[in-house]
């Protein structure tokens, strides 16, 4: 589904309800698509929040490839931006793809889609203005849907 219009604050809010359904299912693959600074890297800023990691920790893997955060789940931000070959990044996560608990969070996935096939949420960033975003959400959770969908009626009230 797309929700569009999306602030910075709106983009929290977001990202809260997405880590209420990664707390209360088995979920543990987050997909992170679109351009250049359209928001994945402050979306998983806001993600991880939820899951009381340091907001001070969280900064964009472009040159690291792989950020660990330990919160009350231990989270693996991911950027394949920089990647030549997808082999970098197995060779770091080699052993934390065994971390069953983990959440892997993943920006520009679609670059390497073929090695990312666990099942997941997606979320695709369009810019829309300097402060505004369109964002497609994937998910074949239909709760968290419903909850998204009465969540952009809502704010569309306001
Ligand atoms: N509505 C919005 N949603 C997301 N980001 C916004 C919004 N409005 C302004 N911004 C700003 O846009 C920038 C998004 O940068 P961010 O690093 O999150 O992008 P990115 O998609 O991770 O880029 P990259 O592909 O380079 O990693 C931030 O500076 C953020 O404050
Ligand atoms: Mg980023």
């Amino acid at each position: 589904m797309r929700v569009e219009d999306i602030s910075l604050e709106e983009l929290k809010t977001l990202a809260n309800i997405i880590a209420k359904y990664v707390k209360s299912y088995d979920l543990n693959f987050i997909y992170l698509n679109g351009d250049l600074g359209t928001g994945k890297t402050t979306f998983t800023k806001y993600f991880c929040e939820n899951f009381s990691v340091e907001p001070s920790q969280i900064s964009s893997p472009t040159f690291s490839i792989v950020n660990v955060y330990n919160g009350v789940r231990t989270i693996y931000h991911v950027d394949l931006y920089r990647i030549g070959d997808i082999d970098e990044v197995f060779y770091v996560l080699e052993e934390n793809f065994e971390d069953k608990e983990g959440i892997f969070i993943i920006e520009w996935s679609d670059l390497f889609k073929e090695y990312f096939t666990e099942k997941g949420i997606k979320i695709n960033f369009y810019h829309k203005d300097e402060f505004l975003r369109d964002i497609d959400v994937i998910t074949d959770l239909r709760s968290l849907e419903e909850d998204l969908r009465r969540w952009d009626c809502e704010r569309e009230k306001v």
